[in-house]
């Protein structure tokens, strides 16, 4: 058979045979779309190509055969304690259920009420900023803001000035609210682009800019920050460092901040904390510690709701209770299957 026959076959094809055919030929195969696949077989060796060419009448005449037709008996399935773990088929994914709403949301609430006890590492990036600077990279929701919170408790405690920083006006606002309740209103203040309320309290709340802006002031000593008894600054967000546009106001916020200040870098995102606690250990007269860990304390549960209605969680679940990142669930690579032929033919068009 031609490579053009052969092509035209294997295009005439509907996918799940296509996929059977690629099985153990093509890595990857089932992330990939129809045209995709086809162009991946073609480029098989000619001997692989002979074979798939015979594979392929065997399917088309299995398929053809009328339904009245006799089937042959079907095989047993191998009895798995005949079978060493070599040969033991690896998780079968496409046995794997689909998902429920319910099964998908399990568990979530309000926990019932117990004692706070703060985690190791929490006690850890506290104590480490007696001492130095700290970046805490920690995975989302596992109670970065107390690490904040403590650290200021301590801070205010001995008469030093606090400077709280984030990204956004909104998160500055929301902050504003969340430390006016726990410290008292007249403890806190506020200083963005929109608003300057209780400029000389203890707690100061600003966007990562305005802290540069004052920085730079003091720099050139038009100095009006009681910038001398500063103790602590806290960036939260501070992966906006990496942000190719903003992420060098936080880069002259962490060069600029007064020697006898500790930093406070929070995030869960940083993708190198470790170089990033290297550069600032180079940069800085104190030293910066890093503290660092992948425990979700809150689950992550990804899932995406098809137009068709059906919600498709993206990771395995099965043996896990809400799914495990990095391991697709089969429902995932089939729609992202479904979809790659569209995807692609976008990115390729821009
Ligand atoms: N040691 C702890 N034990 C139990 N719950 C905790 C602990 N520390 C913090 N929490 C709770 O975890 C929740 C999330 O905390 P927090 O908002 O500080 O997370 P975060 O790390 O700042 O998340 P994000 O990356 O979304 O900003 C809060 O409800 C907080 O009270
Ligand atoms: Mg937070």
């Amino acid at each position: 058979m031609t490579n053009n026959e052969l092509e035209r076959q294997l295009t005439d094809l509907p996918g799940r045979l296509l996929h059977n055919l690629a099985k153990g030929r093509v890595s990857r195969h089932f992330r990939m779309g129809k045209a995709r696949l086809v162009q991946s077989l073609l480029k098989l060796s000619p001997d692989q190509r002979t074979e798939i060419g015979i594979e392929m009448a065997t399917m088309l005449s299995a398929s053809a055969r009328p339904q009245s037709t006799p089937q042959p008996a079907k095989p047993l399935p191998p009895d798995p304690a005949s079978q060493t773990s070599r040969h033991r088929p690896r998780h079968d994914s496409t046995q794997e259920p689909a998902v429920s709403k319910d099964a998908l949301f399990e568990g979530i609430g309000t926990p019932s009420p117990a004692p706070f006890t703060p985690d190791e590492w929490q006690q850890e990036a506290i104590e480490h900023l007696t001492t130095g600077d700290v970046i805490v990279s920690v995975p989302t929701g596992s109670g970065k803001t107390y690490v904040a919170v403590e650290a200021m408790r301590r801070a205010i405690s001995t008469d030093q000035t606090v400077i709280y920083t984030s990204p956004l006006k909104a998160l500055s606002n929301t902050k504003l609210t969340e430390f006016a309740h726990m410290f008292g209103s007249e403890n806190v203040g506020i200083l963005t682009g929109d608003r300057r309320d209780n400029a000389h309290a203890p707690i100061l709340i600003m966007t990562t800019e305005i802290l540069r802006n004052l920085l730079y002031d003091a720099a050139s000593g038009e100095i009006d920050m009681r910038l001398d008894t500063l103790g602590l600054v806290i960036l939260d967000e501070s992966q906006f460092l990496a942000d190719p546009e903003r992420g060098v106001v936080w880069e002259e916020t962490i060069i600029f901040c007064p020697a006898q200040s500790r930093l406070l870098l929070l995030s869960a995102s940083i993708g190198n904390p470790d170089e990033v606690a290297a550069w600032i250990n180079l940069i800085r007269s104190t030293p910066c510690r890093l503290v660092h860990h992948r425990n979700r304390s809150v689950p992550l549960r990804a899932a995406y709701l098809d137009p068709s209605g059906t919600l498709v969680p993206f990771f395995r679940t099965r043996d896990i209770a809400q799914g495990k990142a990095f391991t697709l669930h089969p429902d995932a690579k089939r729609l992202f299957a479904r979809y790659e032929d569209q995807t692609l033919g976008t990115r390729s068009k821009r």
